[in-house]
């Protein structure tokens, strides 16, 4: 899957759990894990965790089809999809690349902050376990000193394993790894799901998963899961188009998009029932539910016989979720870079590295601005950007991968054709059954909705900041 077009033959995911897994290593990340269960937690629990469940089998599955039959049926990747397909369309592939950079760049960073705690339960649990707020702020983020490790040290590992392996290419390891990392994953989060809902006091936690309270409806609620739904399926950006690229003609589309969403959702869903109990449980509440994946957790873990162990097994598959997600993400860059721009691959893939590096030193430094500002100490060091890490967020989750999916659906329902899709998933004697509802969403439900949210989402987000 690393060669993009190289001439003749192309490469193809061997079988069909060669793709759904590599699929689900895109999608399956720390947008799952980092992301979801704050989001979740911010947008009033039950309420969010509805509407994302709602986003993810209307919009969501929608939109892969759209990216999967555009791939498969050109044979190419983003851009050069649109390039065979509608010229005038390219600048979607663009932004994909775009945005997928930009996501890069606050990506490793925490990617990074991932590896240090395998290194921190490794050398030292007792000191996590001691004050996981203070380790968290302290150590990875650095609100009282230069966060040499969380901002440089470790992320600059990270993208070198990213590097390593696109430079490679992806084909024997990552992939073979995958088969087994994450089944693993899957059923260490079942073992630590155990443990968090029997927590004393993780009870109100789950109330709190389990309460819909209509009062945290609004627009930006809305956008919220959208973008956050877009973002955990690798949507938005032409990955799914890619990786469709290289699906043998006889694979059903159709029920490997099931697949995928159901695969990537349960994932989320596990991470939520997991942290959100423990915050409630230990009582350790950080300002930023994008911090719950580092600081609850090792509440949990504490509790828990082996604990340190199961700290650097969870971290160590964390890891691994992470990289296959920005492999994906960086293959757009480099797949772009080759082909149009004619750079070698190994050049476009140290140059890419570089650049998202310097930049997302600035994320991590922002974040503890964040924290020393917002929740633990007052007074700032003058030396970091506050609203910065909060901007790329906004910018990539909320404006551009929806905006880009959009995009894709509305090529698919509008130039292309809804039929051109179906043709593609049937072609080989496939059925698929939802090919009427599926059409309809495609041209008219989803771009509105889309369109809606992203509006409502905006200017409700504006009015609140
Ligand atoms: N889905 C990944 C996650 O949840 C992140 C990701 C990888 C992504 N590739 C993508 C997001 C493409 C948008 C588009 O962590």
């Amino acid at each position: 899957m690393s060669n993009k077009n190289t001439g003749g033959s192309r490469a193809q995911w061997a079988s069909s759990l060669g793709f759904i897994l590599a699929a689900a290593g895109s999608a399956v990340g720390l947008g799952n894990i980092w992301k979801f269960p704050g989001r979740a937690y911010e947008g009033g629990g039950g309420l969010f965790i509805l509407i994302y469940i709602a986003i993810v089998i209307l919009i969501g599955s929608t939109a892969m089809i759209a990216e999967l039959t555009v791939g498969r049926a050109t044979q190419k990747n983003a851009v050069g999809a649109f390039r065979q397909l509608a010229p005038r369309w390219k600048w979607v592939g663009g932004l994909g690349v775009f945005t997928g950079y930009v996501i890069l760049t606050y990506y490793t960073q925490v990617g990074g902050w991932v590896l240090q705690y395998i290194a921190g339960y490794l050398t030292s649990p007792g000191t996590i376990f001691a004050d996981p707020k203070g380790y968290f702020l302290g150590n990875v983020l650095g609100a009282d000193r230069f966060p040499l490790g969380g901002a440089i040290l470790f992320p600059f590992l990270f993208i070198a394993c990213v590097v390593l392996v696109i430079t490679k290419g992806v084909e024997g390891g990552i992939e073979r790894f995958n088969k087994v990392a994450m089944p693993a994953l899957f059923l260490l989060l079942l073992v630590l799901l155990g443990r968090a809902v029997t927590l004393p006091g993780a009870g109100e936690g789950l109330r709190y998963l389990l309460t819909i309270d209509l009062k945290a409806l609004n627009g930006s609620t809305l956008l919220a899961a959208l973008g956050q739904a877009f973002y955990s399926l690798s949507l938005g950006m032409g990955i799914m188009c890619t990786y469709g690229s290289y699906v043998k003609k006889t694979e059903d589309l159709g029920k490997n998009t099931a697949m995928i969403c159901t695969l990537d959702t349960l994932v989320a869903l596990i991470a939520a029932f997991i942290i959100i109990p423990a915050v409630f449980a230990t009582g350790v509440e950080p300002g930023k539910g994008a911090s719950f994946a580092f600081v609850s957790l090792a509440g949990v873990f504490e509790q828990m016989p082996l604990g340190a162990f199961f700290g650097v097994l969870f971290y160590t598959l964390l890891f691994f979720a992470a990289l296959t997600s920005a492999i994906s993400l960086l293959e757009g860059t480099v797949a772009y870079l080759t082909e149009e721009k004619g750079l070698s691959r190994t050049r476009a893939t140290v140059l890419s590295a570089v650049g998202m590096f310097l930049i997302g030193v600035v994320y991590t430094l922002s974040q503890a601005h964040y924290n020393i500002r917002g929740i633990w100490l007052d007074g700032a060091s003058g030396l970091t950007f506050p609203v910065f890490g909060d901007f790329l967020e906004f910018l990539t989750d909320r404006l551009l991968i929806p905006v880009g999916a959009l995009a894709y659906c509305i090529f698919v329902g509008w130039v292309w054709g809804p039929h051109r899709g179906v043709a593609e998933i049937e072609r080989e004697g496939v059925r698929f059954p939802f090919a009427k509802p599926w059409g309809l969403l495609v041209k008219y439900v989803v771009p509105a909705a889309i369109f809606i949210i992203l509006f409502a989402g905006m200017v409700m987000g504006l009015a609140l900041s």
